[in-house]
C-alpha cells in the first residue's frame, strides 16, 4: 500500500459548483504541483529536468524513477520499435477537413490510431501511443500546411529530433527547434492529476474505456481555452497589445479587464507564485531568440501583468504561467500559426496522462484499480412534482 497522509476533508456548500478545486480525489505519483515551488515529476523539480532528453522524461513518469544509461537504451530502443504508424492512420488523416482546427484532427487521430491497432492493455497503449505521436503529429502539420510528402520516421534520431526530422519545416532550422520542443516537451509531460484533461482521461478510463478513448476525451479537455488552448489564445492577445513599452502594455492589460476580456498568460488554480515553466522558457527565449520582437514583448507583458494584476484585491496570483511565454517561442522558430500550439501541448502531455491512467488503472488499490468515478451532485430546484 502507498505511503498515505492521514487527513481528514469536510466540504462546505460554499464548495459546491467550483469545478472541484481543490477536492482531494485520489493520488498520484508522477507529478505534485506546489502552490509555491511549482510542478515536480517523482519529486524531481521541473526546474531540474527541463534540460533533459525527452526519453528521460517518459521513462520517469512510467517507471518513476530516472533511467540509468542501460535502462535508457533499453527504453529508446523499445519506443522505436512501437513507433511506426499504420498506414492507413495516414490514409485516414488525409481524407479528414483540413479547414478543422488542428486540436480537432489531433484527438480525432488518436481514436484512429486506436482502431489501427490497440491492445487492451493500458501499458502497452500508452507507451505505443507515446512513441507513435511524432509521425502522427508530424503528419497533421504536414497534410494541413501542404508541405508535401510525410518524411520517413528516422526513430535513431531520438525521440523529439525525429519528429523535427518528420516535420520538415520549410526553412526551418533543425537544431534550434530540436532544442525548443525537446524543453516544450519536457515542460509540459504533466502536472498532477487534478488538471482538466488528466482528471478527464482518468475519469473515463475509470469506466475501462481504452487508453485511446480516454486519451483523445483528455484531449478535448486539453482544447477549451481555460486549459492547454489558452497557449493559443495567449499568443493571439500578445500580438494584440504589440508593444515593448510597459505603461501602454499596462493600460493596454487595464482595459481588457474592464471589458471582461480574459487575461491569458496568468494566474492558475493552484500556483501561487510565477510558475517555474514560464522561468525556464523566458531563458530558452534568451538563448534561442533574445531579438524577437514578440518575445520581447512578451517580456513587456510580463511586467505589466504582474503589476496589473495584484491592482485587483480579488485575483489570487498575479503570475505568469506555463502558457505566457510558450507562443513567442515557437512563433520565433517558425509555428507561426497558433491554431498549431495546443498540439505540441498535447503531444507532451500525453506522456503524463498515459502513465497517470496506467497507474490508476494498474497499481491503485494495490493493483485493483480505482473504482468508476461517481461523484455526487447535490439535487436543487428539483421538490417532487407530479405529470
Ligand atoms: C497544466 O499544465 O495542466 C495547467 O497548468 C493547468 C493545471 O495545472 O490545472
Amino acid at each position: 500500500m502507498a505511503e498515505l497522509p492521514e487527513i481528514e476533508f469536510t466540504i462546505t456548500n460554499a464548495q459546491l459548483d467550483t469545478g472541484l478545486r481543490g477536492y482531494p480525489v485520489g493520488t498520484c505519483e508522477t507529478s505534485y504541483v506546489d502552490p509555491e515551488e511549482g510542478v515536480s515529476y517523482v519529486g524531481y523539480p521541473i526546474a531540474d529536468l527541463a534540460f533533459m532528453p525527452a526519453e528521460d522524461i517518459i521513462y520517469l513518469l512510467f517507471n518513476k524513477a530516472l533511467p540509468s544509461a542501460e535502462e535508457k537504451a533499453a527504453f529508446t530502443a523499445d519506443i522505436a520499435e512501437r513507433s511506426p504508424v499504420p498506414e492507413e492512420v495516414f490514409a485516414a488523416l488525409r481524407a479528414m477537413p483540413m479547414s478543422g482546427h488542428p486540436m480537432d484532427l489531433f484527438a480525432a487521430a488518436i481514436q484512429i490510431l486506436g482502431m489501427a491497432g490497440k491492445t487492451e492493455d493500458f501499458y502497452d497503449d500508452a507507451l505505443n501511443l507515446v512513441a507513435r505521436m511524432p509521425a502522427t503529429l508530424a503528419a497533421i502539420f504536414r497534410l494541413r500546411e501542404g508541405w508535401g510528402e510525410l518524411i520517413p520516421s528516422e526513430p535513431e534520431r531520438g525521440y523529439v529530433a525525429n519528429f523535427v526530422h518528420m516535420l520538415g519545416m520549410p526553412g526551418g532550422d533543425v537544431e534550434a527547434l530540436t532544442r525548443l520542443l525537446s524543453v516544450y516537451y519536457v515542460l509540459h509531460a504533466d502536472h498532477g492529476g487534478g488538471n482538466l484533461s488528466t482528471f478527464t482521461g482518468r475519469a473515463v478510463a475509470s469506466g475501462l474505456a481504452d487508453m485511446y478513448r480516454s486519451m483523445a476525451s483528455a484531449m478535448n479537455g486539453l482544447a477549451g481555452p481555460r486549459h492547454g488552448m489558452a497557449n493559443q489564445d495567449c499568443f493571439f492577445m500578445v500580438r494584440e497589445l504589440n508593444t515593448t513599452d510597459v505603461e501602454a502594455a499596462a493600460e493596454k492589460l487595464r482595459s481588457r479587464m474592464a471589458n471582461r476580456e480574459l487575461i491569458y498568460g496568468f494566474g492558475h488554480a493552484v500556483l501561487r507564485q510565477e510558475d517555474p515553466r514560464a522561468q525556464v522558457q523566458l531563458q530558452v527565449g534568451e538563448e534561442l531568440c533574445p531579438d524577437d520582437h514578440w518575445f520581447n514583448v512578451v517580456k513587456t507583458v510580463r511586467e505589466a501583468g504582474i503589476r496589473v494584476l495584484k491592482e485587483n484585491p480579488k485575483v489570487q496570483n498575479p503570475y505568469p504561467n506555463v502558457d505566457l511565454v510558450s507562443g513567442s517561442l515557437i512563433n520565433a522558430l517558425g509555428f507561426t500559426d497558433p491554431d498549431y500550439y495546443t498540439t505540441l501541448f498535447g503531444w507532451s502531455r500525453i506522456a503524463g496522462i498515459g502513465a497517470q491512467i496506467v497507474d490508476e488503472r494498474t497499481r491503485a488499490r494495490d493493483g485493483r484499480g480505482v473504482a468508476i468515478y461517481r461523484p455526487r451532485y447535490i439535487p436543487i430546484n428539483q421538490a417532487p412534482r407530479s405529470v
